[in-house]
């Protein structure tokens, strides 16, 4: 998966951008950890875990480097293609898929393509596993019930 690793350091390197350490580091860890949870979703699902993987890197860069989250999904989807046409490592349609994800991902409420859920499902799963003491945000406590059925995250052992 050598693109992306490329991927990831074009992201690295934008994110030195970001003066605030703190904010520097959330971000990074934010990235990473939709990342891995869209490869293991979309795993699940049958779907492209790298392309996951990739929108999830890029998912909420837009936001961090302008330090708001204003229309954020729509920004991102522009910077997102932005930086994927300048590095040419994906072919138009993954492009379009990618740049799809990232656009809807702040619709929570609404079922998009099988990929754009792995994406917004992934930032749910980062937001509510990252830190189980703080609860659940209304706007995704569906989405939040719906992952642990699927994934037998209920605590009790069985799928
Ligand atoms: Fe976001
Ligand atoms: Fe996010």
């Amino acid at each position: 998966m050598g693109r992306l690793k490329d991927l990831r350091a074009v992201v690295e390197e934008r994110l030195k951008e970001v003066e605030d350490a703190g904010k520097r580091n959330s971000a990074l860890v934010h990235l990473y950890g939709v990342s891995l949870a869209a490869t293991l979703i979309a795993r699940k699902r049958g779907l492209d875990p790298e392309l996951a993987s990739m929108a999830a890197m890029l998912h909420d860069l837009a936001a961090y480097l302008s330090g708001s989250y204003e229309d954020h999904a729509h920004r991102g989807a522009d910077l997102a293609r932005q930086i994927l046409n300048e590095m040419k490592i994906t072919s138009s349609d993954e492009t379009e898929t990618i740049c799809s994800m990232i656009y809807h991902h702040d619709d929570k409420h609404t079922v998009d393509s099988e990929m754009d859920e792995v994406l917004k499902d992934a930032d749910v799963i980062h937001h509510c596993f990252h830190d189980l003491s703080k609860p659940v945000k209304e706007k995704e406590q569906k989405r939040y019930d719906a992952l642990v059925e699927e994934f037998g995250l209920n605590g009790k052992g069985e799928l």
